[in-house]
Parts: structure tokens; sequence; C-alpha cells
């Protein structure tokens, strides 16, 4: 039907007869001459109808926004002062010469001179993917599955599929289960990863896997992720993690070349202690300059129990951020971020504003510097490298209350005064704790279940969980966990130790992970692995905020589709075949739906 697309036609064309297809973006009808912009899935082109063809001209004076029309027309050079650099085809417009509507559209429900709501923009996201910035994003998405699967086909990965009607993978979220006909009464999960069956494919032989997945998670959403989401899922056996991050940097930086012509360098690898330490993340974004500065030595004696109570207890930490420019904060500004902290469990936010630095205690401004002296300011001072003009803030509190609230502090003022720089900072977080404490003193493991402790043996991990390091690694761009792996458990013994740390239970073990245990016993190779979130990956290099942006149908916060009004109720005849009952009253149910999609 078409000779090219809108978004193609250049200067290379002038003097060339083109037809196009596409959607009308806009209409000014200047009595004689009609101006249409058209649009397709690459870019928008000018096209005019004047007195010459006054049969097509009729038709252009009647066509509205969004109706599907076909044309043929002249490529020219668009006059002197007319020229629209921002545009690919800025510099051409068309002269049409037929126009044949394919097909007429209501009034868009999208408005497209205002920010339209993201519930209306995904109840008709259809029409929401026809803008321009929408289209480019889901162009720029396939072009980097179709990089990365090129990439893995070279490097000798095979693309290999696993089921979604599966047994639970842990990956520490709630499973979406799917009731069985067949089976009454049981029930399938969906992945929240294929990772027990990348580990079988290594068992089988197959050597190096990858796949372009989706996962299934039940857990909270938030801008960075979804309830179903993809990944580029990659095992291999007989590799070292270091040489599966090798690989996986590798096609990364090339990803980045390719796409951007941006060079991100060699990734710098980073401890999980130290990146606690110094950023209170562990997915740490260095484009921030200021890092937390450990002071608790300094306050051990101080008259202040806020500082001198956690300064001398082993668990807790005292450190401080110093933010440039910071001291211009108003008071407000310092008790918002003080109830930004309580987030996060910590009790308070002391602060102190530097304004001459040479001056020392008398050089700076602070409701607790009565309980400092002279040399603990100093020396304050002299390890945050302050500067006139900035505000240093305080954290003392646990260990992990402070590293949290302050390095989610750190983020917030960094981006309130803008102070993260416009730049690419990867690096590999390494050597994380296997286990996690949670409150009740039980241990879960901080990866999964199945990933290898480094240098130890199973009964020297089981005398001393809680110290051990997994040999797992992840990879943060720009303060975004982009990828997570690990060398996996490949002896039986091991993983029985590890399940018994996770007080699971023989029999549970059995039922859960029965067949993984035995599989362990047939010779199993050496394995390792990675995964990363490809909705995250798109997120960062199209530079949006939020993973929704990048993909075509995704689901609200509360994990529904305004589109097709996804989940459902289901048929009550359908329930009694799958022997299911549901507890509530599907009329008081449904009553509820209506009403919170009306409020
Ligand atoms: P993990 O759970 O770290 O590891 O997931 C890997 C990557 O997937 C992305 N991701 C998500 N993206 C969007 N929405 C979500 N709900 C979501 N959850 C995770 C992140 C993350 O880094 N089987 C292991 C991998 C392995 O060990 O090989 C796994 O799934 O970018
Ligand atoms: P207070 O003596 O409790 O009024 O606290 C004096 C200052 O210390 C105030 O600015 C508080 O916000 C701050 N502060 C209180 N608790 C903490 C804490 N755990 N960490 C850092 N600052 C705190």
């Amino acid at each position: 039907m078409r000779t090219m697309y809108c978004g193609e036609v250049t200067e290379a064309n002038i003097g060339q007869q083109v037809e196009l297809v596409g959607w009308i973006n806009k209409q000014r009808d200047l009595g004689g001459v009609t101006f249409l912009d058209v649009r397709d899935r690459e870019g928008i082109v000018q096209v005019f109808f004047d007195n010459d063809t006054p049969e097509a001209t009729a038709i252009a004076a009647t066509v509205r926004n969004e109706f599907c029309i076909k044309m043929k027309g002249e490529v020219r050079a668009r006059p002197e002062g007319q020229v629209n650099k921002n545009m690919t085809t800025g510099g051409i417009e068309i002269r049409g010469l037929e126009l044949e509507i394919l097909n007429r559209a209501k009034p868009s429900p999208l408005d497209s001179n205002q920010t339209n709501s993201e519930e209306q923009r995904l109840r008709y996201r259809y029409l929401d993917l026809r803008r321009p910035e929408m289209a480019e994003r889901m162009v720029f998405r396939s072009k980097v599955s179709s990089f990365v699967r090129r990439f893995l086909d070279d490097n000798g990965f095979l693309d290999v599929e696993t089921p979604i009607l599966t047994k639970a993978t842990p990956e520490g979220a709630r499973d979406y289960l799917v009731p069985s006909r067949t089976n009454k009464g049981q029930f399938f999960a969906l992945p929240q990863s294929p990772q027990l069956f990348k580990q079988l494919l290594m068992m089988s032989g197959l050597d190096k896997y990858y796949q372009i997945v989706k996962c299934f998670r039940d857990e909270d959403l938030r801008a960075d992720r979804q309830p179903e989401f993809t990944q580029i899922d990659i095992e291999t056996s007989f590799m070292s993690a270091d040489e599966v991050m090798d690989k996986t940097e590798e096609m990364v930086v090339k990803l980045f070349q390719e796409m951007l012509d941006v060079d991100l360098g060699l990734f710098p690898k980073m401890t999980y202690a130290e990146a606690m330490r110094r950023f209170g993340s562990d997915k740490p974004d260095l484009r921030i300059d200021f890092e937390l500065v450990d002071v608790a030595d300094l306050l051990k004696e101080v008259e202040f129990n806020v500082f001198s109570g956690p300064a001398n207890d082993a668990d807790s930490r005292v450190a401080v951020i110093c933010v440039p420019g910071g001291a211009s904060l108003s008071r407000k500004n310092i008790d918002e971020y003080g109830k930004f902290v309580n987030i996060y469990g910590a009790k308070g936010l002391a602060w102190m504003k530097v304004n001459e630095a040479a001056k020392g205690i008398e050089g700076v401004q602070s409701p607790i510097a009565k309980f400092l002296n002279e040399e603990i300011v100093a020396e304050i001072l002299k390890r945050t490298e302050a500067k006139d003009g900035d505000i240093i803030l305080f954290g003392a509190d646990k260990a992990n209350v402070v590293a949290e609230a302050i390095g989610a502090l750190r983020l917030k003022v960094a981006e309130d005064l803008g102070l993260i720089k416009d730049e690419w900072k990867p690096l590999w977080v390494i050597d994380f704790p296997m286990f996690e404490p949670l409150e009740d003193g039980a241990l879960t493991p901080l990866h999964h279940p199945f990933t290898a402790p480094i240098n130890l043996t199973a009964e020297e991990l089981e005398a001393n969980p809680v110290g051990a390091i997994s040999n797992a690694y992840d990879m943060v761009l720009n303060g975004c966990e982009l990828g997570g792996g690990s060398v996996r458990i490949h002896k039986q013994d091991m993983q029985a130790a590890i399940f018994r740390i996770l007080n699971i239970s023989d029999d549970e073990a059995q039922d859960k992970f029965g067949f993984l245990l035995e599989a362990l016993q047939y010779g199993t190779p050496p394995h390792a692995g990675l995964a990363f979130g490809l909705d995250r990956l798109v997120m960062l290099m199209t530079k949006t905020t939020s993973i929704r942006e990048v993909i075509a149908f995704p689901k609200t916060a509360s994990a529904a589709c305004p589109l097709t009004n996804a989940p459902g109720f289901a048929n009550p005849a359908a329930l009694a075949e799958l022997n299911i009952a549901v507890v509530k009253e599907v009329k008081e149910a449904k009553a509820e739906k209506e009403e919170a999609k009306e409020g």
C-alpha cells in the first residue's frame, strides 16, 4: 500500500512521488490550502493539498485527527524559513496529489495538547502507543532484544523455552497460582523466574542457555516493578563468577555502544559491605559525588545521647553526608527531610550548616554544636571535605537503619538539589552475605536458596551461616539493579545444608525441590548465571522514569489492566469445574470493583 514510512521521507526523496499511509496527527484548513501532519510508526511528515488538486483538497478539508488515510504526493524542499531542524522530515514537505480515507475515527479520548492521566493512557493504550515517543520506545526495545539475541547466539548460547505452568520458584515474592482442572484442588505456580529449569538445563549438558522470558511476581509494585516483567535470563556451565561477569558486561557495553554510542568503560567491582558503608545501599548511585562518612569514633564521649549511644554500640553507626550547597536549605526543608528519614525508621535528623569551614566550630550553625567541641567539628569538616555553603546531615541509629535512611536521603537531596550528574555509572556489587536475619531471628537468603557460598564446605557453612559470603553479583547502573546472578550450588550435600539453615524440613524440601535434589546426584556440572531486567534496562537507556513507559501493556499500581479490565470475575460454571469456591460473595466483590472504578 505504501512506498515508504512517513517518518522516513527526507531531502534524499526530493522530486520523487511517494505513497504513504498513516494517521492524521493534525489538520489545518487555511481555506483553499489544507495542511496535514501524517504520522506512522517511524514519524510525522507534513503534507499540503491546494487548488491544483481540488478533489483531494476537498477530502483533506474533511479529515480529522486519528483518521487512517492513504495518499500519494510529490516530495519537495520546504520553503526557506519553514525548515524544522527538530524533525527528520523537517527539511521537506509533500504536495498531496491523491487522498483516500481508509477509516474514520471518533474524537480521541486522549488529548494531545495536555498530559493525560496514566489511568486514561492505559485504558486507551492502543492510542497512547500511536504517540511518536511511545512508538519510538517500542522500536528501541525491539532493537535491544534483537541485539541481545544476536550477541548471545554469536557467543554460543542456546535459546531454550521453559514452562510457564510450573511449581513455585522462590525469588522472594508471592506466587501467582493457576488452578488445575484435571488435578482438582491443585495449583500450578507461574514462575518468578526460570531459575530451577535453567539449572536443570545445565545438568542436561546444554552448557549455555538464554531466554528472553516473562516472570511473574505478586509483590508491591513500584516505578521499577511490574507483576509480570521480562528477564534476559542466562546460565552457563563451567564458567566462574568472573567469567560470567565479563561476558555479560561485554554484552551490555556493546549494547550501549551500538544503541546509544555510549562507552560505559570497565565496570568497577565493589563489595556489598563497602557499598553499604559508603552509600547505604546495595545498588549505589555513583552519579552523586557525596558519600556516607562514618564519625562514630569521634562521638563516643559527647554529652548527647542520640550520638554517644550508637557511637558506643557495635551494631550501630553514626554517619553523615555533606551536601554541596545545602546550607541554603530552609528550616522547613530540613524538617521535611527529617520526616523523610522517619519512613526508614530514623528518629531524627541532626544538621550542621557550614558557613565558614576555615573557622571550625565558630564557622558552623547547628542546634547540636553545643554538644561538640572544636576538635570534633574540625575533624568532621575535614573528613567530609566540607566547603562553605554545605550542610552536614547526621544519622545515628542501628547500622541498618542509618544505611537505609541516610542512603535514601542521599538520593532524595541530590535529586531535589540537582546534584545527580548526567552520566552513566555502572558497577558490579559482589560478596553479598548469604543470609539476612528476619525479625524473628530466622534466616532468609539474600539472593535465592540455590546460590553457592564462597570458599566454604557444607559443614563450615552450617556451623556459621550468619557470616557467610555468597558467590553472587549484581550489575548496577545509575542506582538501579539491572541484573543479578550467582554461582550455583552443584552438590547435593550443600543444597541440603542450605535448606536446613533456612529451616526447610526434609519433607518440605522433598515436596518443593525434590526434583532438584535428585538431579544434583547425577553428575551436575559447576554452573553459574545471571538475569537482567529487560524492562529496567530499556527504561534506563531511554531515560524514562517508570518501566510502564517501556512496556506495551503494563499493569497499574494495583496490578490491574484498565484496557481489558483484567483481572475479572470467573464464571461460576468454570469455577465449579475447577472445584473452586470463592469465599466472598461474587456480587459483593463486583459491587466493590464498580465502586472503586467510579471513585
Ligand atoms: P532477581 O530476582 O534479582 O534474580 O531478578 C533479576 C532481575 O530482574 C529484574 N526484576 C524486575 N523487573 C521488573 N519488575 C519486577 N517485579 C522485577 N523483579 C526483578 C531486576 C533484577 O535484577 N533467578 C535470578 C537470577 C539468577 O540468579 O540468575 C533472579 O530472578 O532487574
Ligand atoms: P533532640 O535532642 O531529640 O531534640 O534532637 C536534637 C537534634 O538531633 C534534632 O535535630 C533531631 O532531629 C536530631 N536527632 C534526633 N535523633 C536523631 C538520630 N537518631 N539521628 C540523627 N539525628 C537525630
